[in-house]
């Protein structure tokens, strides 16, 4: 990520220390004597049910609400100490409802806290190019667009953006994949943890969903009614060793099943496939697929990304045809976390998916059996043979 002008904290430690809420009128506490720590550049998942006191307790770390008492420390320094507009702007905050202004092009709106700060021109074009790239968009595409002209998903991405604008080194995100259907959400998961790798903001996230915060923390406060916390730990200890019944019962019964998603396509041996261009030898490519793990041929472009298999006993003639007899669905990416590619692969026909680095590139096979032999356990696939077919 390109260097802003002024030097900006790249990120900064948060902590919550015995802070509580009431609301007027109201006898039960909102959050209740809330207290734990995030080291600078984690995300740190809030995580519970509707009304447990989530939103309220993110608010109070921009000071859209103050506490009734206790503390929130940021790098070290009381959150109550600072002018709440200016802390604001040193903070980023994207919500589920995205809160991008309609009348305002999507340019306008991601330079919303540059143009504040008084950033001239030229900067804040190159920081608004900058960031569309950074969230996968093409500026030159939507940069002179409105919100209602993008999908729910681009406009999440220009939500984010927004957020990041002025490099903050904090990041609220409340529920920020909330309103998405599920292939979206998982993709914007996967595209944030990507450019947290990058950017490694300290990054407070709200959810109610268990499978996103085991996914997204490095550290989870699991909240219950009353804005009690009652657990906070890494995603690790929280399935292995739920403090208590509740969190037993809010984490669900397949444990076993969620701590896929703690492992990522990159960390398991992936299967080989052999790979062909259209019109290379199939002397040459029978060769590979004797030396690969599976009997079929994948087919990939002159940039090596996949375009579909054909079994080996298929192949005729001298040349590699230029369409596969199935397509190469589904592809899955390196990144991925396990358990949603497997859900890939069991819901699609083809047991075995190419998996591609960011270019689109294959470098290797997931097959169920794959997963199996990482976690330990034996395939229940019903096939014996080791290299059974793809469909
Ligand atoms: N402005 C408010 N006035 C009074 N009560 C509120 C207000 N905002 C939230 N509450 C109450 O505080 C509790 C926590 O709400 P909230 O922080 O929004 O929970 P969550 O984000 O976990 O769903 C709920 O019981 C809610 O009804
Ligand atoms: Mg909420």
């Amino acid at each position: 990520m390109a260097q802003t002008q002024d030097a900006k904290p790249e990120a900064v430690s948060i902590e919550f220390r015995e802070v509580q809420k009431r609301y007027p009128g109201q006898d039960k506490a909102a959050v209740d004597n809330l207290s734990f720590e995030v080291p600078a550049g984690e995300i740190c998942v809030l995580v519970g049910p509707s009304g447990c006191g989530k939103t309220t307790a993110m608010r109070m770390i921009n000071r859209l609400i103050d506490p009734t008492s206790g503390d929130i420390l940021l790098g070290g320094q009381s959150v109550l100490e600072r002018k709440p507009a200016e802390l604001r702007r040193e903070i980023g905050y994207a919500i589920q409802q995205i809160g991008l202004f309609p009348h305002q092009t999507i340019e306008r709106n991601i330079s919303t806290v540059p143009r504040l700060v008084g950033w001239d021109k030229p900067r804040i074009d190159a920081r608004v190019e900058e960031l569309l790239e950074l969230v996968s968009l093409d500026p030159d595409l939507v940069r002179k667009r409105y919100p209602a002209q993008l999908s729910g998903g681009q406009r999440q991405r220009i939500g984010v953006a927004r957020a990041l604008a002025a490099d903050p080194p904090l990041l609220l995100m409340d529920e920020p994949f909330g309103a998405i259907d599920p292939i979206t959400r998982e993709r914007l998961q996967n595209e944030f943890l990507r450019l947290q790798a990058e950017i490694r903001k300290t990054v407070v996230f709200v959810t109610h969903d268990i499978d996103e915060a085991i996914k997204m923390g490095d550290v989870i406060a699991v909240m219950q009614q009353g804005g009690h916390l009652a657990q906070f730990a890494s995603p690790e200890d929280l399935l292995l060793h739920p403090a208590n019944e509740f969190v037993e019962q809010f984490v669900g019964a397949d444990r076993a099943l969620k701590r896929l998603a703690l492992q990522r396509v990159r960390d398991i041996d992936l299967w080989t496939a052999a790979q062909a261009k259209a019109g290379e030898s199939v002397v040459d490519a029978r060769r590979r697929i004797a030396d690969a793990d599976l009997d079929y041929l994948l087919l990939v472009d002159d940039d090596g990304r996949p375009l579909g298999w054909t079994w080996g006993g298929d192949l005729e003639g001298d040349t590699v045809p230029d369409k596969p007899k199935t397509p190469a669905e589904p592809i899955v990416e390196l990144d991925s976390v396990l358990r949603d590619a497997l859900a890939e692969v069991l819901t699609s026909e083809s047991r075995y998916a190419p998996v591609v680095d960011g270019q689109g590139r294959v470098k290797g096979v997931l097959s169920i059996e794959a997963i199996s032999q990482a976690l330990g356990t034996e395939a229940t696939t019903g096939h014996v043979e080791h290299h059974p077919t793809p469909q």
